[in-house]
């Protein structure tokens, strides 16, 4: 069978080998921003997935720009150090032609939380909150931190650190540097009109309300040689009356592609507490299909996609060029070896891994437990 989930894709410069990637995932195992020998575990068997795309978790452009006390950030020289053991080893062992990338963001007002394992809920008075920031004052959610509006100072320091922060990923040496502007962070807050309330240049109107959003994105295309591709992660919808729906996901990756983005990665949902994406399988596909059609960039989709037949399908038929996999890799470490069996693609696996693969050693079968 040929696959086209196992076919090569161009994503502005780069190629990569395969169309599965491995989406964004928080670790809350950072310390004070800076990776430790769980992302160091984690990013070298990513590499080895089989996924041609590894996307690294989001990951702060400044320390209060965190979700948590336990995520990555790339504020300051010890993160930027951290992240070079990690991305070293990972690519030590990755699979041939195997591409990283980094998600770089800003948590704006929901920032100032729980790690996830203890609820994701704003920190306590004495858990060491610190002051959050967003487009206009307005929680995310019934007892959650009122954040403050942001003023123009803080505005273009905050561009300025996304400025940082693309400096530092590619002295870093990522193949792709991703902006996360969905799942109701400060980039999806400006242009929301769910969260953007203000009657200035940054708010109001479609148009203003991108403002802030393309702003990052200039900032960063600035920082980023040519060599790198770019990509964004946005909403496909709010689901909410009054949020952001397909046509403003379109308007956004049609910006990002003038501005010469390879990808947008097609997501949804939480610009408020409660605002969950809807489930079943391929949930984000249908949207993520219109913003490929209409836009004309690279489109990357993910949620709930978790069976093989299902990935190769989407990316065959449904008009999505490529797929992540974020809770179903947890499940399953090594998805992409599954996934290449199942599809009667032969991986390029390291030696030392060979006879254990159906396919490149015949007694293989004998020693894999039966699901
Ligand atoms: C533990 C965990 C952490 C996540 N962290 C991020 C993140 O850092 N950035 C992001 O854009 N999405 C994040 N997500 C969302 C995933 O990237 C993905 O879009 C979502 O889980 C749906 O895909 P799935 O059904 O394959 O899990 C996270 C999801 C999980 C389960």
């Amino acid at each position: 069978m040929t696959s086209v989930l196992f076919s090569p894709l161009n994503i502005g410069p780069i190629r990569v080998p395969n169309r599965i990637a491995i989406a964004p995932m928080c670790q809350y195992s950072a310390n004070d921003g800076c990776a430790t020998d769980w992302h160091l575990q984690l990013a070298m068997n990513y590499g080895m997935s089989g996924a041609g795309t590894v996307i690294l978790e989001a990951t702060g452009v400044t320390r209060e720009g965190r979700i948590s006390h336990g995520c990555l950030g790339l504020y300051s020289d010890a993160c930027e150090y951290a992240l070079a053991r990690v991305l070293h080893a990972a690519r030590a062992v990755a699979l041939p032609g195997t591409k990283f990338g980094i998600q770089i963001g800003h948590a704006g007002r929901k920032a100032s939380t729980h790690v996830n394992w203890m609820g994701s809920g704003p920190l306590g008075a004495h858990e060491s909150p610190w002051r959050t920031v967003a487009p206009s004052p307005l929680p995310y959610g019934d007892n959650w931190h009122v954040p403050a509006e942001m003023d123009d100072r803080e505005i273009s320091a905050t561009i300025g650190a996304f400025a940082q922060a693309t400096r530092r990923a590619v002295r870093l040496g990522f193949d792709i540097i991703e902006v996360h502007a969905a799942h109701g962070y400060l980039i999806h807050e400006f242009h929301s009109p769910i969260s953007n309330k203000r009657t200035d240049q940054w708010g109001g109107d479609a148009e203003k309300r991108l403002r802030f959003p393309l702003a990052v994105a200039d900032a960063v295309r600035a920082e980023t040689p040519s060599h790198i591709a770019l990509g964004a992660r946005i909403t496909g919808t709010d689901y909410v009356e009054g949020g952001l729906t397909v046509e403003d996901a379109v308007r956004f990756a049609s910006e990002f592609r003038k501005r010469d983005y390879g990808y947008v990665c097609v997501s949804s949902g939480n610009i408020y507490l409660g605002g969950r994406p809807a489930s079943g399988p391929g949930f984000n596909v249908p949207n993520a299909a219109r913003v490929r059609k209409e836009a004309g960039i690279v489109t990357r989709t993910a949620g709930l996609i978790a069976e093989p037949l299902q990935a190769e399908d989407i990316v065959a038929t449904r008009g999505v060029d490529q797929i992540a996999i974020a809770r179903a890799q947890i499940d399953d470490p090594r998805w992409g070896w599954r996934a290449a069996e199942k599809l009667g693609v032969k991986l390029e696996l390291p030696p030392q891994a060979r006879r254990v693969s159906v396919g490149q050693w015949p007694g293989a079968k004998l020693v894999r437990p039966q699901a």
